[in-house]
């Protein structure tokens, strides 16, 4: 090939890949320097539908580039994307500048409840979709709390959300705890055998209060039984994911009842919960492993950059899951679980683990905002 029409088969590709780079959903990150914005940055590093565009934080951090705004707080194990380094760090409450420059954020700001509520419907007010990790919006009743394989349909009540806020696109939709992703699922492939009463008790990784063991030495060793606000979250979350809409809103399911315990352990990354449950049907112990390993919603169907091929698996060892050799099934974004057994006093009992970083927050948000992208409801502003 003459050196002509190399040079005009390359600037073919370059337009070509302009052209699809264009095609990408602008997106801004509010709370990017913090722990889980540094994980959806990451995540979001290659993504075939999304760009970050934008990052922004706090005054602290703004007019810094991102990189200098986290200095020596990287906390993942790849190294920052090359395409964010030079970004400046705008001010999150400067909310018009930064929605202008997206077609949406993910949000993982860490402010007070009620400043977090009322920056995201800001954001949503300004037509610009907030994809949240926080908790602060979980029971507004026309915000969808969703895992995409369980309850998708829950993003039909955004329709009754942006009456009230009186948007065409703005909007809020939101993922739920991270430690309720260990179980929930897994219930969720057991429904039709209507488990009624869940004991859960769960061993909670440090990443999760956004630390490492250099910011929290103490946790070395170290196992602390309280985690504030937690063990409401785990009880009552699942069953607003089991909910319907009613009237515009969504209307909780009563059962099954939950009840937890939720201890702080020293692990970096994953939730391990060890679940014990009673069924009115009689499942065998075959039956809920067909279940589990079969269970697939929207994300597979439709095939998501970020889907795992298969949600929760099986593992019949004893001595599985173990954080270090299965946290990151599935690239953080399936759920692992073992030792299914009866049990004396409840019907079955059984241990689960997922990535509280990845499915847990960061990575099941960039699921959900997928699914809304693929049903139409975030598009180019
Ligand atoms: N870590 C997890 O696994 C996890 C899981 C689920 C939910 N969450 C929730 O996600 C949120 C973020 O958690 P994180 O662990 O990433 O926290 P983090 O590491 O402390 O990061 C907090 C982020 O919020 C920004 N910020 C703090 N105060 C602000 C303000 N007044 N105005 C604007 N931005 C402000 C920080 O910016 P500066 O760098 O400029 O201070 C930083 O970008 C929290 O609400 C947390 O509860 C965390």
């Amino acid at each position: 090939m003459c050196a002509r029409e190399e040079q005009t088969l390359r600037t073919e590709y370059i337009d070509e890949e302009n052209c699809r780079m264009s095609e990408k959903l602008r997106v801004g990150i509010l709370g990017a320097t913090g722990m889980v914005g540094q994980r959806f940055i990451s995540l979001l590093e290659d993504h075939p539908w999304f760009e970050v565009v934008t990052v922004a934080a706090s005054a602290r951090s703004a007019g810094r580039t991102y990189e200098e705004a986290v200095g020596g707080r990287w906390k993942m194990d790849t190294p920052m994307p090359e395409a964010v380094k030079k970004l400046e760090v705008m001010n999150v409450s400067e909310v018009e500048k930064v929605a202008s420059t997206v077609d949406f954020v993910f949000s993982a700001v860490d402010m007070s409840k009620e400043e977090i509520k009322a920056i995201e419907e800001a954001y949503a007010k300004t037509e610009t979709p907030v994809v949240s990790n926080n908790s602060a919006h979980r029971w507004t009743p026309d915000v969808p709390m969703v895992v995409p394989e369980i309850n998708p349909e829950h993003f039909d009540v955004i329709e009754f959300q942006k009456k009230r806020l009186g948007t065409t696109k703005g909007f809020i939709a939101v993922k739920p705890n991270c430690s309720i992703q260990s179980y929930a699922p897994v219930l969720t492939a057991w429904r039709e055998f209507e488990p009624y009463e869940v004991v859960a008790t769960t061993y909670q990784a440090i990443s999760g209060a956004g630390k490492t063991f250099k910011d929290w030495p103490e946790m070395q060793g170290n196992v602390i039984p309280f985690i504030g606000g937690e063990e409401e979250k785990s009880e009552q979350e699942p069953l607003r994911l089991w909910g319907e809409i009613k009237d515009g809103v969504i209307e909780k399911a009563a059962e099954p009842v939950i009840t937890t315990q939720c201890v702080r352990v020293p692990v970096l990354n994953g939730h391990t919960a060890a679940v014990f449950v009673k069924f009115r049907k009689n499942p065998t112990k075959e039956q809920l492993i067909e279940k589990m390993v079969n269970f697939k919603g929207a994300p597979q169907e439709l095939d998501l950059p970020s889907a795992p091929k298969q949600f929760i698996r099986y593992m019949e060892e004893d001595n599985r899951p173990q954080v270090t050799l299965d946290v990151d099934y599935e690239n953080g974004m399936g759920v692992t679980v073992g030792r299914l057994r009866e049990d004396s006093v409840y019907d079955y009992k059984f241990i689960g683990l997922s990535h509280n970083t990845v499915r847990g927050a960061a990575g099941g948000a960039v699921l959900c905002a997928e699914t809304l992208k693929a049903k139409g409801f975030i598009t180019k502003k």
